[in-house]
């Protein structure tokens, strides 16, 4: 069969990364979307069950850092477009381990888009009808004030606790080792567009939840803990902010701008839904407890301040007008109605959580895939 589009998906097993491929699968079946991944701890094909058997699906265990295979990956399956999810992602992770970040996020990023430029730059056409798109995060901006610590409402916004927004041309002022090398790899795909002309957007999103997120992450860590009566570290006082938003709602920016967004462009992804974190435990308190039968406030006495995350962002909060503006994307989900779907999908798949947290999958897959 000749595909309209062939697109390489990096980090499709992962959070995000699944939410695309099953909307660009689902969506385009004119397409042919290859799963590049490395199923590290964080990747999980069960995160795919409902469309791996379709036929303009396939997935490729790789390591993005691995020029060979991934240049001889994009000649195989003539691939015409990019959209690079694969990353390490937990700051905590980084904080211990920023090796690891500056490996995968950096030199993986680089080798990339230099297998992407050594094979587009081979066809008759070049660049023409090509795209790399990389998928980054608002953390590389650094971290706002919190001047208004009860909040200012206003018409777009659940609150907002400070007047400040991260725009596109915030001035890049990373803290973490992740964000910082989330910052390095933008600043490379940036590079290859101005330097050698390879037709490339970056975005930056907020914080993503919803289903299919590993639980190492504020959201379904807590909903677990909650489940389990189990405590809920909340670092520092649980004052810092961030900007939520609903993970199909990312899924969606990424689908438009990949066929809509303009090369050399960035463009800002949030739902204008900032939360401080110890409102989110509360509301994720009250929702478990209700939908698993206890009395209203059973778990709030689970919260646990403990040891402030070191160098934390105070807060995160995203203009996405651009992006409003230009290609009309709108989020789809209020917030409380997103937690509530959320948490009935974690309860609803408890054996998913199980198994993620158990590390059977990566016993299971480290068998399967040895030696390809
Ligand atoms: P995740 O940790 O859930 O998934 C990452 C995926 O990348 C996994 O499937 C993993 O196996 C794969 N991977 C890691 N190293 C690899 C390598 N060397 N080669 C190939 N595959 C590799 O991450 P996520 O939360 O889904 O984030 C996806 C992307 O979106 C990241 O680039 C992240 O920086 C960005 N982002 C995340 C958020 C968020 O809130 N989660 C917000 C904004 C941007
Ligand atoms: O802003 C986008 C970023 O959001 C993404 O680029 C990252 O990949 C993603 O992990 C996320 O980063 P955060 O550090 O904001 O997410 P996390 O879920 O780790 O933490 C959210 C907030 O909750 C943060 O202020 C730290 C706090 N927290 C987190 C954990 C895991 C706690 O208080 N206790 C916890 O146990």
């Amino acid at each position: 069969m000749t595909y309209k589009r062939s697109i390489i998906v990096t980090g499709g097993a992962g959070f995000i990364g699944s939410h695309v491929v099953r909307l660009l699968v689902n969506k385009y079946p004119d397409y042919r979307i290859v799963n590049l991944d490395k199923l590290t701890y964080a990747g999980n094909l069960a995160n795919l069950r409902d469309v791996e058997q379709s036929g303009n699906y396939l997935f490729r265990k790789a390591d993005i850092c691995d020029f060979d295979t991934v240049l001889r990956l994009m000649r195989q399956y003539k691939v015409d477009g990019i959209i690079h999810l694969a990353a390490e992602s937990h700051v905590d992770r980084s904080i211990r381990d920023p090796f690891t970040f500056a490996r995968t996020n950096v030199m993986g990023t680089l080798s990339l888009l230099q297998a992407a430029k050594t094979y587009w730059e081979s066809l008759p056409e070049g660049y023409d009808g090509k795209l790399f798109y990389h998928i980054s995060t608002d953390e590389v901006y650094g971290a706002l004030q919190l001047t208004h610590p009860e909040g200012i409402p206003s018409p777009s916004h659940h609150l907002a606790y400070g007047t400040d927004f991260f725009r596109e041309t915030t001035k890049y002022q990373p803290h973490s080792p992740y964000s910082a090398s989330k910052a390095s790899s933008d600043h490379f795909v940036r590079a290859y567009h101005d330097t050698y002309g390879m037709p490339t957007i970056v975005t930056n999103c907020s914080n993503n939840y919803g289903p299919y997120q590993f639980p190492e992450k504020l959201i379904p860590l807590f909903i677990n803990n909650i489940q389990h009566a189990r405590p809920l570290p909340v670092y520092g006082r649980g004052e810092n902010v961030r900007d939520w938003l609903y993970v199909e709602d990312h899924a969606r920016a990424i689908d438009l701008i990949f066929h809509q967004g303009k090369a050399g462009e960035t463009y800002n992804i949030g739902g204008f839904n900032e939360w401080k974190n110890i409102d989110i435990v509360r509301l994720l308190i009250e929702t478990v407890d209700r939908l698993t039968g206890k009395p209203k406030g059973a778990s709030l006495g689970l919260i646990t301040y403990i040891t402030d995350r070191p160098g934390h962002d105070l807060r995160y909060a995203i203009d996405s007008s651009k992006l409003r503006r230009e290609l009309g994307w709108e989020p789809s989900l209020q917030f409380e109605e997103g937690i509530e779907r959320t948490v009935r999908w974690y309860l609803d798949n408890q054996q998913w959580m199980d198994s993620v947290t158990s590390g059977d999958y990566e016993r299971y897959y480290e068998q399967m895939y040895r030696g390809r």
